[in-house]
């Protein structure tokens, strides 16, 4: 894509990083050139994002300036330098970011995942199919440091599901009631570290990921709990709530039936 200025100016390197500050991570100026490179990338941003829009058929850009500088997304910006008569074009935009989902192995389990997704993916029409889609991502590979099956993808169009199956072997699609998509092999090194006796069907479920996974969970069950109030009232000693793991997480919702269930050995129940 061809702009009427020079992107070569204020885009150093062949692949760079927009912010939410509408700033390439390469940007070195004073205060003025820091205004209009930021009007530059503001451009290209808008007319990059109307134009994966269109290429998608969707009904309004999900890349902009005004969403980018409101989220803590990344968009990668590939340049070629050497176009448009020595001023650059831009070839293609990927927009990455982290979000917190509910999503489903092949078992029908959900887990509660914050992971990072691919949130917008486009190379100009005049570039496809001549390997700048594979350079931008495997760009973005490297940057993050992840592999290609560790990532959830929103809405992926039939040319990326067919990008990911040719160049990253993806192929066994997990599809998402939220119209993510992850593939076979996303939860695999999650449940090798799952916490003994912790329940396997669950919402929001104990279990933890390394950071090496970069998938890591979170939700109520991971949260610090504060001081148990009824255990308190009960004379409960110490905190040992391994009778929780045995409760199933549905009775988590209806406490006097789960503490009728499994009273702790050691407690001495008063009642009022
Ligand atoms: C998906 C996209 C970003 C890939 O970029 P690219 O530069 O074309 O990809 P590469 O050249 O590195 O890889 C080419 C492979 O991608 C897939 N692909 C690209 N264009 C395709 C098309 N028109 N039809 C089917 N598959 C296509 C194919 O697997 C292709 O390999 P092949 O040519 O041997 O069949 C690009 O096609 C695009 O912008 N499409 C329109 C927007 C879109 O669908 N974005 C995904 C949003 S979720």
């Amino acid at each position: 894509m061809d702009f009427n200025f020079n992107i070569n100016d204020f885009i150093k390197t062949n692949i760079v990083k927009i912010n939410n500050a509408i700033m390439p991570d390469t940007f070195n100026g004073d205060s003025r050139q820091t205004r209009v490179c930021q009007e530059i990338m503001s451009v290209i941003l808008d007319e990059m994002g109307e134009a994966s829009a269109k290429a998608q058929g969707l009904l309004k850009p999900i890349t902009n300036t005004e969403l980018l500088r409101n989220k803590d997304h990344i968009v990668y910006l590939l340049v070629e330098k050497e176009g448009n008569h020595g001023k650059g074009s831009v070839v293609g935009m990927l927009k990455m970011g982290r979000k917190s989902l509910y999503v489903f192995d092949e078992c029908g389990d959900c887990h509660n995942v914050l992971c990072l997704c691919v949130l917008d993916f486009y190379v100009h029409e005049s570039r496809q199919r001549m390997g700048y889609g594979k350079i931008l991502f495997d760009y973005m590979l490297e940057e993050e440091h992840i592999k290609p099956i560790k990532l959830a993808i929103d809405r992926p169009s039939e040319k990326f599901i067919s990008f990911l199956k040719k160049h990253y072997g993806l192929e066994n699609i997990i599809r998402q009631t939220n119209n993510f998509v992850v593939f076979r092999g996303f939860f695999n090194n999650l449940k090798n570290n799952t916490t003994e006796n912790s329940p396997r069907r669950s919402y929001g479920s104990p279990y933890r990921a390394t950071l090496d996974d970069k998938v890591t969970y979170n939700g109520r069950f991971t949260a610090h709990k504060r001081e148990s109030t009824i255990g308190k009232c009960l004379n409960w000693s110490g905190h040992d709530e391994s009778w929780l793991a045995q409760v199933a997480p549905n009775q988590l919702y209806t406490m006097p039936h789960a503490l009728a269930s499994v009273p702790p050995a050691s407690s001495s129940v008063k009642l009022f």
